[in-house]
């Protein structure tokens, strides 16, 4: 129907900004992120005006489930006690954080350090 920019519908947006490079507050105290740029993507594609609450990452389910944000988009993981209260949607992001060693090492797996503990 051509309305303005203004007069589109809010989609409010749960974070906790403090968890760059997925959400934090630049100098200018602005939000920013990896998160916040998905999010804007979500509620253009759906035709919606992205708004961002900013607040404690551990009110965010709570956030939601009383209605005060649409989502929550705050590089949260799936646990199996999230599970039980919200939706997770497919990952958008996969985090593999590795140890690492020398070149060559044979100790390249968890599995492979047992038996390698040196004598005391
Ligand atoms: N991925 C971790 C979790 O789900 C840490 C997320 C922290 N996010 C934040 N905005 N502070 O618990």
């Amino acid at each position: 129907t051509g309305g303005k920019e203004s007069d589109k519908k809010v989609l409010t947006m749960g974070t906790s900004a403090d968890f760059a490079p997925f959400e934090s507050r630049n100098p200018a105290g602005e939000i920013e992120g990896f998160d916040i740029d998905l999010a804007n993507y979500i509620a253009e594609e759906l035709g919606y005006k992205l708004e961002v609450e900013d607040m404690k990452f551990d009110g965010l389910i709570g956030a939601l489930q009383t209605d005060r944000v649409d989502m929550v988009l705050a590089g949260m993981s799936a646990t199996e006690k999230r599970d039980k209260n919200v939706d997770f949607s497919t990952p958008y992001n996969h985090s593999g954080e590795m140890f690492i060693t020398l070149k060559d090492s044979d100790i390249t797996t968890l599995e492979a350090i047992k038996g390698k503990t040196v004598g005391v």
